[in-house]
């Protein structure tokens, strides 16, 4: 069920190039909703003041405490894949909204099933009668077609093609380029390699790359703070 309480203002987590990516999402959709109230950057202080996309970076963390999770969204607006899921579980149990990013040339099935705070960038497909769960991304021009499910904090890089009655699980992540052949289930956690071509099931955490996909062993955590 939708909650009922008006999002107020957005924050974005990030002032990188995926922040700016995300600002473009929001421009477009005129005065009404919400408003930008900034940036974080939590990892270099020196950027406080500074203007992204005529945005201003407003701090690190602590900016958080001037704003009440109640009507306040937050879009975690980096692509690091691992930080990015750990930052999106820690804001959802402290009770913060995670408004939906949809580009205005994205195209978004209206069978669709959306969950909240998933980023649809330019270009992407989301086709009929799919699940995206929580935080998913759907990057810059992928397709993800007919009746698949995209599990949360999952990520579909740019360019990548996932085929119909797909299953990818929590936090899979599917690289630049890659291709998905129908009815493939990927995992929870792993990753298929930039340009791959996946022909058969990817089980939890393993990596895969080539054409045809093949395993190159499992994502050890600094790996996954790399994708
Ligand atoms: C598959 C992947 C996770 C492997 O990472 P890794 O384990 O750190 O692998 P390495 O970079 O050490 O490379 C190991 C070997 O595989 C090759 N390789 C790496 N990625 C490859 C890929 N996607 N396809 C084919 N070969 C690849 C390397 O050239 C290297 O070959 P070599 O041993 O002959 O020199 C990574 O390369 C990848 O594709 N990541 C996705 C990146 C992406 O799409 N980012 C999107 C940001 S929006």
């Amino acid at each position: 069920m939708t909650d009922p309480r008006p999002v107020l203002d957005i924050l974005l987590y990030g002032a990188a190039g995926f922040a700016v990516q995300v600002l473009e999402c929001l421009t477009g959709r005129g005065e009404q909703g919400p408003r930008i109230a900034g940036l974080i950057d939590a990892t270099k202080p020196g950027r406080r003041g500074q203007v992204i996309s005529k945005h201003r970076v407003l701090g690190g963390e602590e900016v958080l405490e001037q704003y009440r999770p109640e009507t306040t969204g937050i879009i975690v607006a980096f692509g690091a894949h691992r930080p990015r899921i750990d930052l999106l579980r820690r804001l959802r149990d402290g009770g913060w909204r995670f408004p939906n990013i949809i580009h205005p040339s994205a195209i978004v099935s209206p069978s669709a099933r959306t969950s909240e705070g998933i980023i649809v960038a330019a270009g992407a497909v989301v086709g009929p009668c799919c699940d995206i769960g929580f935080g998913a991304i759907i990057n810059e021009c992928a397709v993800v077609s007919h009746e698949t499910h995209v599990g949360a904090c999952a990520q579909i890089c740019p360019n990548a093609a996932v085929g119909g009655r797909c299953r990818l699980d929590s936090g899979a992540f599917i690289g630049i380029g890659a291709s998905i052949l129908p009815d493939i289930q990927i995992g929870a956690n792993a990753c298929v390699g930039a340009g791959a071509v996946v022909c058969r099931d990817v089980p939890e955490g393993v990596v895969v790359m080539g054409v045809p996909a093949r395993e190159h062993g499992t994502a050890g955590k600094e790996q996954q703070d790399a994708w």
